[in-house]
């Protein structure tokens, strides 16, 4: 695992941007898991402007987002398809048929979820998964738990979870939904390159036991440490309790 800090947020956000923008360049039919959360904003933003400079060609490549709420709609303002459309899909050269979030929507969530699992695979698996991390150490939405699901599945969502995507849903928590479709570890960590950006002090606890702490399923982020070729890009706040 190659650990990469930078002094503040926008610089390690601006840095994952300008690697995925140098591997399309070598890899222009790049299959990508991406994230979705106030941390990635400013590496969206970032493509968009590489984008608009022609350094970031999105045209060939496929997109598989992480995780959406049970019972949102597409087209709800706090889905993560309507997330995505924000910040990247309406302002980059992608095409929409390329672009993949677990319909919310579909009448049988647990139907959805296979459907989405023979997608990924029909496109040959992930080249590279952006992740995140959740204050309680979840990837996507696998949150932790003695067990963790290897393919896209129905979650249930953890209050700390919940509560943290209360601004999408009209500030209140109730709003959320109790469950989500996520893709899962077993698909995240096939993905040839996991790339975990974090940022924030809030962050920097969890960030110490994913990455200092034992693997464990009840930091699902700690798999990682597993992976061949998982690069973590942190800013200094989050990376301040790491012993190493
Ligand atoms: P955040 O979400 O970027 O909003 O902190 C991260 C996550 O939950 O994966």
């Amino acid at each position: 695992m190659q650990i990469v800090i930078h002094p503040t947020a926008r610089g390690a956000a601006e840095a994952v941007a300008w690697f995925l923008a140098d591997c399309l360049y070598e890899d222009p039919g790049l299959v990508l898991g991406l994230p979705t959360g106030r941390t990635p904003v400013a590496m969206y933003r970032e493509l968009v402007r590489l984008h608009r400079r022609g350094r970031a060609d999105f045209s060939r490549a496929t997109t598989f987002n992480l995780d959406e709420f049970v019972g949102v709609a597409p087209d709800h303002p706090g889905s993560y398809r309507q997330f995505m459309t924000r910040h990247l899909f309406a302002d980059v050269n992608l095409d929409p048929t390329q672009t993949h979030v677990p319909n919310g929507d579909a009448p049988s969530p647990r139907a959805e979820a296979a459907r989405y699992d023979a997608e990924i695979a029909a496109a040959g698996g992930l080249d590279i998964a952006v992740v995140g991390i959740g204050a309680n150490g979840h990837i996507g939405f696998n949150e932790p738990a003695r067990t963790l699901p290897s393919h896209t599945s129905v979650v249930r969502l953890k209050p700390s979870s919940r509560r943290s995507n209360a601004k999408s849903f009209g500030g209140s928590t109730r709003r959320v939904p109790a469950r989500a479709i996520s893709m899962g570890m077993g698909t995240i960590l096939s993905a040839r390159h996991v790339i975990l950006l974090a940022t924030g002090s809030e962050k920097a606890e969890i960030v110490r036991k994913a990455l200092n702490g034992p693997i464990t399923t009840m930091v699902p982020a700690s798999l990682l440490q597993g992976h061949p070729k998982a690069l973590v890009v942190l800013d200094r706040a989050a990376a301040r309790r790491l012993t190493s």
